[in-house]
């Protein structure tokens, strides 16, 4: 038996593939190593290919039958916001046909369980303060559109064939369980402004009129440990026979840390002296994004372990652990 892991070799996808390895699993990665890397995985058996290839089909349904898969957990997709809206059929080429091509796999070589990786960007911009699953979802840019197709391209795959699934709508992730497997994208936050110091420079704050405390963004920062945890949850109880009481599921901490916070905190775990660099706003940011939890603290049994300053810490580890780390004792802004 083994769990077939899409994305794999990516920043979140790697986590988990560590953490199914940890408890015993036998764990088959499947990626394009586009922004992956095979040094990641571990002893996992890697098939590279990209799934949105429509002669994929035929590959991973004979790697589901040789390796007696049970299981899928599917990260492996486009996910940033502006290149979305500049390539948007890319995007729906990438995010939907991949899994297209996923679940059409799935369902000859008849596998069952699926994990899919949804985000709030399904929400786009919620219309309460701190946002609940069944709300109406209105994406504001492919990226999130595509999850949301996922969703329903998922709930009619368990109408026609039995498909069991759960969607997580992962809020905003950061942080490193292990100095490895460190984000090595700089496209959010943490690493945007980790990314500015390593080069000596102010890290920027897009926008301090906003209608918050601080006047700047709020967003629920979950530790990428925690957010991994939920995949095993949640692949627990899709394997479970139970039938499940829901499909999709807020992976977020309930609480809201403002962009100012976020760079404050770095500058206390860093101990760096540095001042931020106020710019305006940055297109389509919601003011305030928080994730209700309720739903997965009752159905799932689960809930974050860790707050922003293990988030930050373990961020700050990593990248001192990396290939560019900061010389705190000769810190300088340009
Ligand atoms: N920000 C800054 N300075 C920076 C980088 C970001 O002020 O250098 C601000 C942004 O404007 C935003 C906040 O920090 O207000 C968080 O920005 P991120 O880019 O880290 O994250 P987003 O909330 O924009 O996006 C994240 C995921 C997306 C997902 C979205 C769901 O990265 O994949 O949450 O809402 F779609």
């Amino acid at each position: 038996m083994a769990i077939l892991v899409a994305g794999g070799a990516g920043y979140i996808g790697a986590h988990v593939v560590r953490m199914l390895q940890q408890r015993g699993e036998r764990v088959v990665v499947v990626d394009d190593l586009s922004t992956g890397e095979a040094t990641r995985i571990g002893e996992a058996k890697l098939v590279k290919m990209d799934i949105a290839d429509q002669s994929s089909v035929a590959v991973l349904t004979r790697v589901m039958f040789d390796e007696d898969v049970t299981a899928v957990i599917h990260f492996a997709a486009r996910k940033q916001v502006g290149e979305s809206m500049e390539k948007p059929t890319w995007y729906y080429q990438q995010n939907v046909g991949g899994l297209a091509n996923m679940l059409q796999s799935m369902q000859e070589a008849d596998v069952k369980q699926m994990i899919f990786s949804s985000s709030a960007a399904v929400y786009g911009m919620p219309p309460t303060q701190i946002v609940q699953e069944d709300v109406q979802k209105h994406p504001i840019n492919p990226y999130g559109e595509t999850k949301l197709i996922g969703e329903w391209m998922m709930a009619d795959c368990e109408r026609a064939w039995g498909l069991k699934w759960i969607g997580l709508r992962y809020f905003n992730v950061a942080g490193a369980g292990w100095d490895d497997l460190a984000d090595p994208a700089v496209l959010n936050l943490v690493p945007m402004v980790l990314d500015r110091l390593a080069r000596g420079q102010r890290p920027k704050i897009f926008g301090t009129d906003y209608p918050t405390p601080d006047g700047t963004c709020i967003r629920d920062y979950i530790h990428i440990m925690d957010l991994a945890d939920a995949h095993l949850h949640a692949l627990d109880l899709v394997a479970a026979d139970a039938k499940l009481p829901h499909n999709v599921f807020n992976v977020g901490t309930g609480e809201g840390t403002s962009v100012r916070e976020i760079v404050d905190g770095i500058a206390i775990v860093s101990g760096l002296a540095f001042e931020a660099e106020e710019q305006g706003r940055r297109p389509g940011d919601p003011p305030q994004l928080i994730g209700d939890t309720t739903r997965i603290n009752t159905d799932l049994g689960w809930e974050a372990k860790n707050g922003v300053k293990e988030i930050l810490e373990s961020a700050w580890q990593a990248w001192q652990a990396g290939p560019r780390q900061i010389d705190v004792t000769d810190f300088h802004m340009e």
